[in-house]
């Protein structure tokens, strides 16, 4: 079901991956649905305690001198609330926001057209902004630092280009690979807030409220089922919900119940410990066809029909964090906890695998 038109001109649906309920990047028809549930407010924002503060303060002391703040960055992975915090950034100046990304400017002159068409103090957020061609990167630089873009008018030998001054406006950069944005680039944003996995805690918290939006009767035993099983994600635990929301009203009594969550779980095989099909996918080869590693990412990725991104952003990051995977020196490993999360042994003596570089 891709719909005409659903990636835009970035192309940025995954190839050939269906999504699966615990994926972390959400999918076309899904994003409708997520808008209702998106916090408007810093003040609604869950979680995220030490960026939330030094947001506010960033805001609190543009608001001061009645000046556009400093351009900021937002980094982490899918689903924990970049895009969101941006929205709620431009909510919180009550200033217009202009949406784009790095793989819809596909040359230099688009974001030419967008600079050069921004408002006194417009907040201009840019998603995946380490997928910028690098000549708009060039030009990005300029428009932050110095407020100027130069349009090039004509073409060829002929072509000229026309510096034009800016009205201060502030860039929001969003990115799930901090890693790969050029040290110039990083270095112009004057805030950086690098967001985190949630904590069960947390996301009961972002599942509560949106029960609340979605007028659903959610238990709280439920509500904690969902949350621990939700990657530390909160785009997780809100699609959870409505999949649980699903079940309870065809199947069950309409009641969120534990039994409904447990049930509907059960049904997308999400596991207890929110893993999902990939990820066990992953695990089981590496554990499996590799022996525990360690194995190179993209043989890795190949070997369980993904992209190396896919794996690189999706499925590794809670892996390691949930001390499932390890990155090692010579690639990928499995810890002791794959094994037996697999339902099986780990290999004898070496608790696990060869050298381990920072588990923790
Ligand atoms: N702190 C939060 N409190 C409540 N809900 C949240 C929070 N963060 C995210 N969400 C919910 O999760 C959904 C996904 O968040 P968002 O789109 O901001 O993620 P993202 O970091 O931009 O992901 P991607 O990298 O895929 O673009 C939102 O629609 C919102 O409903
Ligand atoms: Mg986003």
């Amino acid at each position: 079901m891709s719909g005409p038109g659903a990636a835009g001109p970035g192309q940025e649906d995954l190839p050939g991956s269906e999504q699966g309920l615990t994926s972390p990047e959400s999918g076309p028809p899904e994003r409708t649905a997520e808008a209702a549930l998106r916090p408007r407010r810093l003040d609604e924002f869950v979680g995220q305690q030490v960026v939330r503060d030094q947001l506010s303060l960033v805001l609190d002391a543009a608001a001061a001198r009645g000046r556009a703040p400093e351009h900021m960055l937002l980094s982490g992975p899918p689903g924990l609330g970049k895009t969101t915090l941006a929205m709620i950034i431009a909510a919180e100046l009550s200033a217009p926001l202009r949406i784009t990304s790095g793989p819809a400017i596909q040359h230099a002159g688009d974001l030419a057209a967008i600079l050069s068409s921004l408002d006194e103090g417009e907040v201009m957020f840019i998603d995946e902004i380490h997928r910028l061609p690098r000549p708009a990167e060039e030009m990005l630089y300029i428009a932050m630092e110095d407020f100027r873009v130069d349009v090039v008018v004509g073409k060829g030998v002929g072509a000229t280009s026309i510096p034009l001054d800016l009205p201060p406006f502030t860039v929001v950069g969003a990115t799930t690979r901090a890693g790969l944005l050029p040290a110039p680039l990083r270095d112009r944003f004057g805030f950086i807030g690098h967001l985190d996995f949630y904590s069960p805690q947390e996301l009961r918290e972002v599942v509560r409220r949106s029960a609340v939006r979605l007028e659903v009767d959610l238990e709280d035993s439920a509500g904690i089922e969902v949350a621990s099983r939700s990657r530390g994600t909160p785009r997780i635990a809100n699609r959870l919900l409505r999949r649980v929301r699903d079940w309870a009203q065809v199947r069950g009594s309409g009641r969120l119940d534990l039994a409904a969550a447990q049930e509907a779980l059960r049904v997308y095989e999400v596991d207890e410990r929110g893993l999902d099909r990939l990820d066990r996918a992953v695990l089981a080869a590496l554990c499996g066809r590799f022996d525990g590693g360690p194995v190179g990412l993209s043989t890795l990725a190949v070997a369980v029909g993904e992209e190396t991104e896919t794996v690189e952003t999706m499925v590794e990051p809670y892996l390691v964090r949930e001390g499932f995977l390890l990155r090692t020196a010579r690639g990928r490993a499995a810890a002791p906890a794959a094994w037996r999360h697999l339902g099986l042994e780990p290999p004898a003596g070496e608790e696990g695998t060869a050298p381990m570089l920072g588990r923790f």
